[in-house]
């Protein structure tokens, strides 16, 4: 067929209409159901924001109780999950375990059930508490050690990271991931929100939804860039070396991780409430000298590739916070994931709400028809 435009990674093609986020990608602004995220991260918590997302309003108070309990009562995960995750090889990346874990909920429930709202609801709760349950069951289970069973007495984000390190997080530490978590919550059709919509679309089951996501979460163009900051920023060492690093990675043609985005033309605002969350870690728990680093990457990447539009990303300072916290480096793209959770499950309510399979075209650029040609013939 001819008339028909390639564009190459579907830039700028709307494949969807949604309710859910919006991006002002001139400005730097982002809303979540039209509430600016600079409000949201100064006033909400990870779980109501979740809410938000998910069901399109700001929870009552009522509403987020139960919300917030039902997602207690779901933290733990079945034995038959640990013994599974036990099998998985120490070296694996944790994506892939999130992503193998992820989909196994899926054998537990069943699939003949989405059009239920309490199918609906019990699906959305399970997965919002289950998931960060296993990223880090994994994370002792590599270490030799057996998971720890979730805390009751502690809220979402304080007991993930108990669950992580063994220790009762301080309350600010707890309080600062939450609002992380919020911030990674969603951003309207990126590549794994889309993966998400695809998989929605067959009519398959959440726990199908969620794993495919995180499957493509996972790439170093996405979710898995914050894993590539804190090396980058090792390898620079200090802050003079900024410049000369970015000369010569440009002139290789190679990418500074943690900048540019196909929506924003100016810092992404994400990125300017991350970098004020690391200054308040810092002044409580100590500087991080990788952070003069980044600030350095930052001020003289502004005449090199502001000029393009290129800023730093949400991926460019959310390392440096997680690195405070003792998250460890491979675990940044799972936490990316605990918390777009949220976003995906948003998108799989709504394109169940108007459902069209996805099947696009497609313009072929193979061989025309051609005569068989036995073997012998071949060269
Ligand atoms: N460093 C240097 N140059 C860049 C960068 C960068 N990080 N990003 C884009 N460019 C240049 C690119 O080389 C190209 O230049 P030219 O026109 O001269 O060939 C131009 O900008 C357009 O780049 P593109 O790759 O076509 O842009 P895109 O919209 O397809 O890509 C992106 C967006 C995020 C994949 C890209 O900016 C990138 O690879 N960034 C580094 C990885 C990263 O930080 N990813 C996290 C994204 S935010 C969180 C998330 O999505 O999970």
């Amino acid at each position: 067929r001819t008339g028909i435009e390639l564009r190459p990674g579907l830039d700028g093609v709307p494949a969807t209409q949604s309710a859910i986020c919006d991006i002002d990608g001139e400005q730097g602004l982002l809303t979540y159901r039209g509430y600016p995220m600079q409000d949201l991260a100064a006033n909400s918590s990870f779980l109501e924001t979740a809410f938000l997302l998910i069901w399109g309003e700001l929870p009552s108070r009522d509403q987020l109780a139960e919300f917030e309990h039902a997602v207690q009562m779901h933290r733990r995960v079945s034995f038959r999950v640990r013994d599974m995750m036990k099998c998985f090889p120490a070296s694996g990346h944790p994506m892939d375990a999130l992503q193998s874990s992820a989909a196994s909920l899926g054998l537990f429930y069943s699939r003949r059930a989405i059009d239920d709202p309490q199918y609906v609801y019990d699906a959305v709760v399970r997965l919002i508490a289950k998931i960060p349950t296993m990223v880090a069951a994994f994370q002792l289970i590599r270490k030799g050690q057996d998971p720890i069973q979730p805390r009751d007495d502690l809220a979402y984000s304080a007991n993930f990271l108990y669950m992580l390190t063994e220790r009762e997080p301080d309350p600010l530490a707890a309080r600062i991931f939450d609002r992380c978590l919020m911030l990674h919550a969603e951003h309207s059709l990126n590549a794994s929100t889309f993966s998400a919509r695809v998989t929605a679309s067959t009519l398959t089951d959440p726990y199908a939804v969620v794993a495919s996501a995180v499957g493509t979460l996972a790439g170093p163009l996405h979710g898995g860039a914050n894993e590539d900051v804190l090396a980058m920023l090792e390898e620079v060492g200090t802050a003079e070396n900024a410049g000369a690093y970015l000369d010569e990675a440009m002139a290789a043609k190679r990418k500074i991780m943690g900048f540019g985005h196909r929506e924003y033309k100016v810092k992404d605002p994400r990125a300017v409430i991350l970098q004020a969350l690391v200054e308040e870690m810092f002044a409580r728990f100590g500087h991080d000298e990788l952070y003069d680093v980044a600030v350095a990457i930052e001020r003289e990447a502004e005449s090199r590739l502001g000029p393009k539009g290129i800023y730093p990303n949400v991926d460019f300072y959310s390392g440096l916070v997680y690195r405070k916290l003792g998250i460890p480096r491979d675990l940044f793209t799972p936490v990316f994931a605990i918390a777009r959770v949220a976003g995906w499950l948003a998108h799989w309510r709504e394109q169940l709400g108007a459902n069209r399979i996805f099947r696009p075209s497609q313009i072929y650029s193979g061989s025309q028809l051609r005569a068989w040609m036995p073997i012998d013939e071949r060269v």
